[in-house]
C-alpha cells in the first residue's frame, strides 16, 4: 500500500515510524513532513491545508489511504472531499469534525445529551460578554474561550473581574484569534488532574488507546502559559479501571452515539480532554484528531499494525482488529525552542542527534525541523519529541533526560518535571 500522511509535527513522524512497521506499507509520503519524516517516508511540497493540491496529489500517485494528522484540514473538509472522489482517508467528515472546530457547537451537545462538563453561557457581543460575567452567575476564576479553532491558545484563566473583561477584548475586540472569536464560552473554571483519552471511533463503536497525560504549561511545576503540550506521559497515573469504565459509559459512548443520531458519524480518532474533578470526570473539549505529544507516548507502547486499525475504522467494523498495548509505560518530552509558545526563533543548527541514534530504547520524532545542507536545523516552536518506554515510569523519564543530555541547539528549552507526578506536582 501507498500512504499519504498530512501534517509536519511530532504526532506525524510517531505516526509515520508506526505506520512503517505495518507489514501492508510499500510506501510513505508525508505532507509537508519534516526532517524526520524524510527519514521513512518521501516528504511532498504541499501545505497541510491545501486540500485541493493534497486531494490531486493523492489521485495522481494513487494513494491507498491517507492519514490526516491536524485539525485544519480536517475543519476545511478533506475527508468530505476525498471520499467524493471515492479515496481512502482516515479521520471525520467536516459535520463531525465540529465537535473541535466550535466550542459553541461541541457544550451545546453535551448539554443537550447531558454529557459532564463546565457550565456554561454564550456571548456573541462584548456587551453580552460583560453582562454575562456582571450576573454573578460565575466565580472567579473564570474561563473564557475563543469559539473557533485557534491552535489551543483560544483559552484563558481569568482569576478575576478586570481580567476577564480583558479576555473578552482581547479576543472580540482585538480579534487575537481573529474569526475564531466572533463568539466566546463564558464557562466554570473546573479543577483537578487532566488526562487525554482517546478512542478509536468507527462510528457506531468506539475502542479505547492507553490513557495518556499531557503537560500543558510551558514551565516546571505547571508555570506559565498554555502551549501545545510540552510532554506526556502514558498511562495517565490518575485513572484507575472503575474510573476507565465511568468515562466510557458517561463521556465516549454517548458522545459516538448521540453525533449519530444527529447525523454526524464520527470515524477516526476522537480525543477526549478531560477534566478529573471531585465530582467525576468532565470533557474540557474535543478534539477531532490525535493529540500531539500524547500520541508519540502511544506509538510507543502500541504492539499491533495500525494500518489494520485505521482500516477497521473506515470499514465501520473496529472490533474486528484486536490492538494489544504494552504494559510497560512510555514518556515523551518536548525540546522546544526558547521563546515558544510566545516569539521564536528558527534555523538553529541541532547537535547531537548522531549520537541519539547509537541509543537503543529511544525515539526521536522530530517537529519543526528541517534538513539545511548537511545540518538539521529548528524550524517551529515544538521541535522534536524524545520518547521511550521502560519498566517503569521512573526509568523511562530517566532514560529520556539522559538521552536529551546529549543534544543541544541554541536556546533549548525543555521541561524537566516532565512525568514528576509522584512528588504532587500534579
Ligand atoms: P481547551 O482548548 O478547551 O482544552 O483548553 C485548553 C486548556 O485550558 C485545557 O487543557 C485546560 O488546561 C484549560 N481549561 C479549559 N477549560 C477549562 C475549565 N473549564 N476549567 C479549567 N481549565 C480549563
Ligand atoms: N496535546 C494537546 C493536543 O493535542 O490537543
Amino acid at each position: 500500500m501507498k500512504i499519504l500522511i498530512i501534517g509536519a509535527g511530532g504526532r506525524e513522524h510517531a505516526l509515520a515510524w508506526k505506520i512503517s512497521q505495518s507489514s501492508e506499507v510499500k510506501k510513505i509520503f508525508c505532507a509537508p513532513g519534516n526532517a524526520g519524516t524524510a527519514d521513512i517516508a518521501e516528504n511532498v511540497e504541499i501545505e497541510e491545508t491545501d486540500i485541493k493540491e493534497l486531494l490531486e496529489y493523492a489521485s495522481k500517485e494513487k494513494i491507498d489511504l491517507t492519514v490526516v494528522g491536524p485539525e485544519q484540514p480536517l475543519a476545511k473538509g478533506i475527508v468530505d472531499l476525498f471520499e467524493e472522489k471515492e479515496l481512502r482517508i482516515f479521520g471525520p467528515t467536516k459535520n463531525a469534525v465540529e465537535i473541535e472546530s466550535s466550542k459553541i457547537f461541541s457544550k451545546q451537545f453535551m448539554e443537550r445529551h447531558r454529557i459532564p462538563t463546565a457550565d456554561f453561557k454564550i456571548a456573541d457581543s462584548l456587551e453580552k460578554g460583560k453582562e454575562i460575567l456582571g450576573s454573578g452567575d460565575f466565580s472567579y476564576p473564570v474561563v473564557v474561550k475563543a469559539d473557533g479553532l485557534a491552535a489551543g491558545k483560544g483559552v484563558i484563566i481569568c482569576r478575576e473581574a478586570d481580567e476577564a473583561e480583558n479576555a473578552l477584548k482581547t479576543i472580540m475586540v482585538d480579534k487575537k484569534f481573529g474569526e475564531a472569536g466572533e463568539k466566546v464560552v463564558i464557562e466554570e473554571c473546573l479543577f483537578g488532574k487532566e488526562a487525554s483519552f482517546m478512542v478509536f471511533s468507527d462510528g457506531t463503536k468506539a475502542v479505547p488507546l492507553v490513557t495518556t497525560m499531557d503537560h500543558k504549561q510551558v514551565f516546571d511545576g505547571d508555570k506559565g502559559p498554555n502551549t501545545g503540550g510540552m510532554g506526556a506521559i502514558s498511562p495517565s497515573p490518575f485513572i484507575d479501571k472503575i474510573l476507565f469504565a465511568e468515562i466510557m459509559q458517561t463521556i465516549v459512548y454517548p458522545t459516538v452515539t448521540r453525533l449519530l443520531e444527529e447525523g454526524r458519524k464520527y470515524k477516526g480518532v476522537l480525543y477526549v480532554g478531560l477534566m478529573l474533578t471531585e465530582n467525576g470526570p468532565k470533557v474540557l473539549e474535543y478534539n477531532c484528531r490525535f493529540g500531539d505529544p500524547e500520541t508519540q507516548a502511544q506509538m510507543l507502547r502500541m504492539d499491533g499494525d495500525l494500518v489494520k486499525i485505521m482500516q477497521s475504522v473506515i470499514e465501520e467494523n473496529v472490533f474486528e482488529y484486536d490492538i494489544n498495548w504494552s504494559s510497560r509505560p512510555s514518556g515523551c518530552v518536548i525540546l522546544a525552542s526558547g521563546g515558544y509558545p510566545e516569539k521564536y526563533e528558527k534555523g538553529k543548527p541541532i547537535q547531537g542527534l548522531a549520537k541519539l541514534s547509537s541509543l537503543s530504547g529511544i525515539e526521536a520524532f522530530h517537529a519543526g525541523t528541517k534538513k539545511e545542507g548537511n545540518n538539521i536545523v529548528t524550524n517551529g516552536g515544538r521541535v522534536m519529541g524524545i520518547c521511550a518506554s521502560e519498566r517503569t515510569l521512573d526509568e523511562t523519564m530517566e532514560k529520556i533526560y539522559m538521552a536529551i543530555s546529549r543534544i543541544k541547539f541554541e536556546n533549548m528549552h525543555f521541561r524537566k518535571d516532565i512525568g514528576a507526578v509522584k512528588e504532587g506536582k500534579k
